[in-house]
């Protein structure tokens, strides 16, 4: 897991319902080692109380520019030198025109315009007025002038409607800013990341297809990105947003992956063949939809080409090639085995099968096998697992 010992974070809370996620951001900001302090708009004060985020912070929480005993204590430009960090979190669309502005009409758009700090906002609003012009063009500015914008999500909202809007989860706001405090290892280098399931058309309207939800290659990607890596993330069909500052390619078939890949190949640093990439597909895909009959149904499947196989013996081939290997037993075994067909440098495997890791799932466990070592990754969420993943490439990189 990524640290923030040493970091000073100016926590900005605005006026949404995704306020009352500040009191765990708080905590969480604590746990890795910031120390906090919480300023409330006026708006904010109606989702969360200064009360609790003063206890969790440790510190008085400020709401107000005029409140003469905080201004005596520790005055505004004062705690917009002390931060070394901003982070607003929810960042409404009022707060977001507000600080695009320039304007100081209360405390934290004061303390945006006076802070030296690097600026971080995670937008948190109905899916409309997130994508109206107007919340976009103020977006558009502040990402001109270095803000850096986290998220938001798409998903469910609390007004009911699903769609893009929700705040970034503060796991992954504090993974975010611990990024950013971190050296980036990875600057110069290009990692190629394929992540997902395949389908494999049968008909117009039928697939194969696996349930891999994509979730450990898309951290992989991030947490890349996060340490100044150049990230072409190859996307089978997924549900996940694409992680900042990361190129994408979609795809959907194992033919169209293996060409996304292969094209994309010269000049990388690193392959992750994260991908559950289908190892067969139907010999025929019917133009028209497939009639039932009686009796049983016969499919004729045949091999599809092995993507990371191909990779590591490419003339093309990155320095560092790391697969996967999701197994129900014989873990160990089966991953060295694939370490040595495959002719990669490392193989991260996990036991599949049991509720609450592998596929679909936010934690995992995992063990990395190399040529003279392994490594166990406790369970962990696949977020912390990819920084694991990432330091381990970045450390082969670095070996030459
Ligand atoms: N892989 C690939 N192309 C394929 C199949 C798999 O690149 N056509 C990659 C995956 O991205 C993953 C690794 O190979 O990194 C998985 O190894 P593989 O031996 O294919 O795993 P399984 O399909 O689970 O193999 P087995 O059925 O032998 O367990």
């Amino acid at each position: 897991m990524l640290e923030l010992r040493g970091q000073r974070v100016l926590l900005g809370v605005s006026g949404g319902i995704a306020a009352y996620k500040s009191a765990d951001l708080v905590r969480r900001l604590r746990e890795a080692g910031a120390e906090v302090r919480v300023v409330l708009t006026a708006g904010a004060e109606h989702f969360i109380t200064a009360t609790t985020l003063q206890a969790l912070s440790g510190h008085p929480v400020r709401t107000s520019l005029w409140d003469a005993a905080a201004e005596a204590a520790m005055g505004h430009i004062e705690l917009a030198r002390w931060a070394t960090q901003v982070l607003v979190a929810p960042a409404t669309a009022d707060l977001l025109a507000r600080v695009a502005q320039g304007r100081a009409d209360d405390l934290l758009t004061t303390l945006c315009l006076a802070t030296e700090a690097p600026i971080a906002v995670a937008p948190a609003m109905n899916r409309v007025m997130w994508a109206n012009p107007s919340t976009q063009a103020n977006v558009a500015t502040l990402r001109a002038r270095g803000v850096r914008v986290l998220g938001p999500m798409a998903g469910s909202q609390a007004c009911g409607e699903t769609g893009e809007g929700r705040m970034r989860e503060p796991a992954d706001l504090v993974d975010d800013l611990a990024a950013s405090a971190v050296p980036p290892r990875l600057a110069g280098r290009r990692l190629l990341v394929s992540a997902g399931p395949t389908f494999e058309d049968l008909d117009p309207v039928r697939f194969l297809g696996n349930r891999s939800s994509g979730r450990m290659g898309f951290a992989i990607a991030e947490a890349a990105a996060q340490v100044g890596a150049e990230v072409l993330l190859v996307a089978g069909p997924v549900k996940l947003a694409t992680p900042v500052g990361v190129r994408r390619i979609d795809v959907r078939s194992a033919a169209e992956m293996h060409a996304a890949v292969i094209g994309a190949l010269p000049g990388q640093d690193a392959y992750v063949g994260a991908a559950a990439v289908a190892d067969y597909r139907p010999a025929a895909v019917a133009d028209r939809k497939i009639k039932k009959g009686e009796g049983a149904m016969l499919l004729t499947l045949e091999r599809t080409a092995d993507i990371l196989a191909e990779v590591a013996a490419h003339p093309a081939r990155p320095r560092c090639v790391l697969g996967f290997a999701a197994e129900t037993h014989d873990v160990a075994d089966y991953a060295r085995g694939k370490l040595a067909a495959k002719k990669v440098d490392a193989i991260a495997a996990n036991l599949v099968g049991r509720p609450g890791s592998g596929f679909d799932a936010d934690e995992n466990a995992l063990t990395l096998y190399w040529n003279g070592g392994e490594r166990e990754f406790a369970t962990a969420r696949k977020t912390d697992l990819a920084h694991g993943l990432v330091g381990w490439i970045a450390d082969r990189l670095e070996a030459g």
